[in-house]
């Protein structure tokens, strides 16, 4: 086996899963009302951006070679009904806007659809009784997905996993007009305790409970199966395991069961246990995230959402 391991050019020649800066999708937070770009604490090198700072970002990115990014919106209000999610002027809203007109096919936009940033409880749906009402949610979900579509958003990536709403976001994007906005249906999402960076960064973390009773149970890989089938025949076009290392058996098993354009998302968790261990000099950063990012890609992912994705777009030259 070693004759073909002597080189770095001959290794080349054999290797078989190759890591692309077009597999990579940025994260982007974008904060309502921000002036000046804040740093993230719990996410080193991550920053919700104001939204003067969208287009200057991206153009970086997509000069990098990174050409996808998905936002995620930080509203100044939060109530019950989470209000702010599906308003022309919302942070998400204006940033696609502004993405739009001045990038317009050089980068591909998508948008996380959900309402835990913006409820006052933090839970991704509509809460009665303490509970969270499936079909009330559907309704908004359906809402805030055609409000991103109106300002031209590429994809819209629903990540709220209530019931139904694949299947009501493209019901109500194909009958608003919006029959060429896709959907990165976040099929098999966990609930993981590797979200917890993010729910800093984003103050989306939920007041009372867990999201137990909608996330996924991670020790179901049967059920992630039945969770990604089922949004296939709703009509997602592209199917979206997360997180993605703990979870690397589905992402082989979803890609191999369905052959869809499959996603896994790299999340904050796995991201900032990566950093937290380079800036004590433990790993070496730019080896570690390569690996890990291969590794994701050999799993069987088409793309990777990931915070590494600006740093490893720099490192893969
Ligand atoms: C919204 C959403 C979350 C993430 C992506 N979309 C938070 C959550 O479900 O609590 C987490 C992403 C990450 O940790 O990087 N529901
Ligand atoms: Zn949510």
């Amino acid at each position: 086996m070693r004759r073909l391991r002597k080189t770095g050019v001959i290794r080349e020649l054999v290797r078989e899963v190759q890591l692309q800066k077009s597999d990579l999708i940025q994260p982007i937070f974008v904060e309502e009302d921000l002036t000046t770009d804040a740093s993230i604490s719990t996410m080193p090198g991550q920053r919700r951006l104001a939204s003067s700072s969208i287009v200057k970002e991206a153009t970086v990115l997509v000069e990098r070679g990174v050409k996808a990014v998905i936002l995620f919106g930080i509203p100044k209000l939060k109530d019950q009904m989470g209000s702010s999610a599906d308003t022309i002027d919302g942070a998400v809203q204006k940033a696609i806007r502004q993405l739009k007109n001045e990038l317009g096919k050089e980068v591909v936009v998508m948008a996380d659809v959900c309402m835990c940033q913006y409820t006052s409880h933090g839970h991704c749906g509509i809460v009665r009784d303490g509970e969270i009402d499936n079909d009330e949610t559907l309704k908004r979900l359906a809402n805030i997905a055609v409000s991103y579509a109106r300002e031209g958003v590429d994809v819209v990536g629903p990540s709220a996993m209530i019931d139904g709403q694949v299947q009501t976001i493209r019901q109500a994007l194909d009958d608003h007009g919006f029959k060429d906005t896709a959907i990165m249906a976040y099929a098999a999402k966990h609930a993981s305790s590797f979200f917890g960076p993010f729910r800093e960064a984003a103050f989306s973390a939920p007041e009372f409970g867990d999201r137990r009773s909608y996330q996924m149970d991670y020790s179901n890989p049967e059920e992630a199966l039945r969770e990604v089938a089922l949004d296939v025949r709703e009509g997602a076009d592209i199917i979206m395991v997360k997180p993605a290392l703990a979870y690397l058996d589905i992402v082989h098993r979803v890609k191999k069961r369905f052959s869809m354009p499959t996603a896994a998302y790299n999340v904050s968790g796995e991201y900032s246990m990566v950093k937290a261990a380079a800036r004590e000099g433990w790993i070496d950063e730019k080896s570690a995230v390569l690996e890990i990012l291969t590794s994701i890609k050999r799993a069987g992912a088409d793309m990777i959402l990931t915070y590494h994705a600006k740093e490893a777009a720099e490192w893969l030259g």
